[in-house]
């Protein structure tokens, strides 16, 4: 562990799995966010933000092993990510972020980076 890097700063693995999960518990039962996901069963969509996430604050690059570059605009691409969508992740987000636990001021840091990436996720404006 090195904990220079935000990753093992916040606990590492562990924390962005309790991250995720509580993310995906909220979105599971959103009106707004459930019908946007293709599949069924929304683990395999957990595993990747997850993985995502673990690599953008410095931990394992298993997301770009599995996945490439992860060119997250264009993924998002194929669904429709208006303020109401925006608002509905970041919605179901901060509850994540609350009950985690992680402590100033990581979570802040994690929070604002939330914030700036659903904006930049848009592609409709209704
Ligand atoms: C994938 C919705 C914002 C990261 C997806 C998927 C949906 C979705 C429907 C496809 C599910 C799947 O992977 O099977 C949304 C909506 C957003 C949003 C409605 C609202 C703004 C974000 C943000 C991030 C993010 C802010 C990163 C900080 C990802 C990643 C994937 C993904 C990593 C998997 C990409 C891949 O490897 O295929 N999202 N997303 N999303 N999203 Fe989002």
């Amino acid at each position: 562990a090195d904990p220079r890097t935000f990753y093992d700063a916040v606990g590492g693995e562990e924390t962005f799995r309790k991250l995720v999960a509580r993310f995906y518990a909220e979105v599971a039962d959103d009106e707004v966010l459930r019908p946007l996901y293709p599949e069924e069963d929304l683990g395999p969509a957990e595993d990747r933000l997850r993985l995502f996430l673990m690599q953008y604050w410095g931990g394992p690059q298993t997301y770009s092993e599995q996945r490439g570059h992860p060119r997250l605009r264009m993924r998002h691409a194929p669904f429709k990510i208006g303020p109401i969508e925006r608002d509905a992740w970041l919605r179901a987000m901060r509850i994540a972020v609350d009950e985690t636990g992680i402590p100033e001021p990581y979570r802040t840091k994690l929070w604002d980076y939330l914030e700036m990436a659903a904006q930049s996720m848009m592609n409709s404006w209704v």
